[in-house]
């Protein structure tokens, strides 16, 4: 197991890699029986495995990420009678867990709160680094607090019950940790993509600790994302756009087609793109993401309508104005944010996307 520390500015975060479900206990406040938040699906696969607690729980997909479902679980905390001494457990992938840490930082002005991470997508990303929060209307993430879980729990074995389609979408995120800060991972997945695909126990723990070592460093520096943190960005904006258009269903889907994961692969694509049309990296190296994009069985064609990215990317909360930081790559393992106009942004979508 390995632990790293996130200091907030409301609190601190211990992030253990590697770590199981059924030790949660250890990490819960003494003699506070936890109210567990869970999707349907965790708690089938995984719901006797609970610390004791009641176990309140959420539907699945990204849908359900409303202030609706917020408002829902309020109301069923203020039924069981919950108070400022409680504790708030969530136990699932980024979805449950943007939620859950958001409904604890504002019920009663906030209570104290954990995760169980369970996708690799949540544990490489989402439940670290305290950002929790809901989708608004058409806007993703829109409405939410920085607030850090007190511990996250990143249990590999949980990682088996996935579909292949998942492992997938995490596996992009932690490509852009390498493309961002660390060469030495790139080469590490690129050498072992059969291993990381199959969930080779070293191989995935590894990749999970290596990715929570440079997330948690990142929040580190810049916790409320005004500089460094801008960074993990990377491939999101044009990311964000094309997962809109993906639950929007705005144009033609192929069979498993959604996700996270896979619009922020088309995303980073894009982005090394428009890395190399402004003279930062090389052809070879946007042939060598795509490449290795492609191994781990991410979308890498960027079939998609230019105008309709283009209305669904300007909905980024990032905006400021007719700017926008863009995260570019300088090299293979360094990023650089060049605050850009959004015009610029647009005319290289249009440049090529169909
Ligand atoms: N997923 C990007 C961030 O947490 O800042």
């Amino acid at each position: 197991m390995k632990t790293f520390q996130v200091k907030g500015q409301q609190g601190s975060s211990s992030i253990h890699v590697g770590e199981h479900l059924s030790n949660t206990g250890t990490y819960l406040p003494v003699g506070v029986t936890p109210i567990i938040i869970t999707d349907e699906n965790i708690k089938a696969l995984y719901g006797e495995k609970f610390p004791k607690g009641p176990v309140l729980t959420i539907g699945t997909g990204e849908n359900i990420k409303t202030l609706a479902t917020v408002e829902e679980l309020l109301e069923k905390l203020i039924a069981l009678s919950c108070d400022r001494g409680s504790f708030i457990l969530g136990i699932g992938g980024g979805i449950v867990t943007d939620i859950v840490g958001f409904v604890a930082s504002i019920f009663l002005r906030g209570v104290r709160f954990g995760f169980v991470s369970t996708s690799l997508l949540a544990q490489v990303d989402a439940s670290v680094g305290g950002k929790n929060g809901v989708n608004l209307s058409a806007f993703k993430n829109m409405v939410g607090v920085f607030n850090q879980p007190e511990f996250v729990i990143c249990d590999i074995d949980m990682l088996e019950t996935l579909p292949k389609t998942e492992i997938s979408n995490g596996l992009a995120e932690i490509v852009k940790h390498g493309l961002i800060y660390d060469a030495a991972l790139l080469s590490f997945i690129e050498d072992n993509l059969q291993k990381a695909l199959n969930l080779d126990q070293d191989t995935i723990f590894r990749l999970v600790a290596d990715s929570v070592a440079i997330k948690s460093r990142v929040v580190q520096l810049d916790e409320r994302e005004a500089g460094e943190r801008r960074k993990l960005n990377f491939g999101h904006t044009i990311g964000h756009g094309i997962e809109k258009l993906d639950q929007e269903k705005l144009h033609q889907q192929k069979p498993g087609h959604t996700g996270h994961g896979r619009a922020v692969s088309l995303g980073m694509v894009a982005a090394a793109m428009f890395s190399k049309k402004k003279g930062m990296i090389a052809q070879t190296d946007v042939d060598r993401i795509t490449t290795l994009l492609k191994s781990l069985n991410l979308p890498v064609e960027l079939d998609y309508k230019a105008d309709q990215i283009i209305e669904t990317a300007s909905r980024d909360k990032k905006k400021q104005g007719n700017n926008l930081y863009f995260v570019f790559l300088e090299a293979l393992g360094t990023a650089r944010v060049e605050k850009i106009r959004y015009a610029e942004m647009n005319e290289f979508i249009r440049s090529v996307f169909t």
